[in-house]
């Protein structure tokens, strides 16, 4: 057997800084202490959306999705651009306080966005083909009891106080909402079963600290200040082009060093973890 690996991110995506880790990659699995050989792979850069066809039809015998369907292909529809009455001022996701219309069209993009994913790869997928997709959900049905809604509520928290700082224009927080949306294991289940071309073989969700450093089990934060400070970095590393994109670069230390601080007191009084989905589907 002979295998071809195609790594696929926008176009933005450095994919010279993926293919040098390749290197080493390749050098370490070349030393496998049990002596089994990999069989021969090759692999090649796939620049463009998930959310367009990205192969021909039929080609394709497994897709693994790895942390990323959470991000939507955009702003919720109703959400996005300049307006005069902002729908979810002040935040970027769903809070408490978050109106049940807005709440609607993040979930509607949500199903947009998945059965547009699940349309174009049936399409490119061989017969008995298979996917796994690994994205961040939530636990509960309530939508607004994810991890997603702490986490990026207190995000917007350390916005709010450089607005009140006079360091952020209130418009530029107000026209600042996140193209991403995490589903709960019911809503997935849904979309797979009016999708019909899928057959899901298996659904889990399982926990993951914020701080990708501990992995301990249990409910206690053994350090909540290095974890704040390991979860932040973790959360600026996706959050920084998105919010430079924004609001420009300046405000970027500040507004982490003011994250980190919300993330340390968060972590007193919750060891709150992101909640993961994994399914398996089978091209029918
Ligand atoms: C958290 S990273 C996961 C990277 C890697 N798959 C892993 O598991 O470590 C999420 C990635 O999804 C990419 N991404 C987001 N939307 C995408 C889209 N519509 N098409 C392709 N890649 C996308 C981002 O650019 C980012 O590199």
């Amino acid at each position: 057997m002979e295998i071809q690996f195609f790594l696929n991110d926008l176009p933005g995506n450095d994919f010279n800084q993926l293919f040098r880790s390749l290197e080493q990659f390749k050098r370490s699995a070349a030393i496998d202490p049990k002596g089994n050989t990999l069989p021969p792979y090759y692999v090649s850069g796939l620049p463009n959306s998930y959310y367009i066809r990205l192969f021909p039809r039929q080609s394709v015998h497994l897709f693994h999705s790895s942390y990323c369907l959470h991000w939507r292909s955009q702003v919720p529809e109703g959400l996005e651009g300049k307006r005069e009455v902002y729908l979810n001022e002040e935040n970027m996701y769903i809070t408490n306080n978050t109106s049940p219309l807005v709440v609607k069209l993040f979930q509607e993009q949500f199903r947009k966005d998945f059965s547009l994913f699940l349309r174009l790869r049936h399409e490119e997928l061989v017969f008995g083909g298979q996917m796994v997709l690994t994205f961040l959900g939530r636990k509960n049905e309530d939508v607004y009891s994810g991890d997603l809604n702490h986490l990026f509520g207190l995000l917007s928290e350390s916005l709010q106080s450089l607005v009140v700082k006079g360091l952020v224009e209130k418009e530029k927080l107000s026209s600042f909402n996140l193209p991403a949306y995490g589903p709960s294991v019911g809503e997935v289940t849904t979309s797979v079963k009016e999708s019909g071309v899928f057959d899901m073989a298996s659904i889990k969700l399982f926990e993951q600290n914020w701080d990708p450093y501990d992995d301990s089990e249990g409910d206690d934060v053994l350090d909540s200040a290095s974890s704040s400070v390991n979860a932040a970095k973790c959360i600026r590393s996706v959050m920084e082009s998105l919010v430079t994109s924004h609001f420009g670069e300046t405000i970027l230390d500040m507004l982490f060093e003011d994250y980190t601080r919300r993330v340390a007191n968060h972590l007193k009084k919750e060891k709150t973890k992101f909640n993961v989905i994994v399914l398996t589907l089978k091209k029918l």
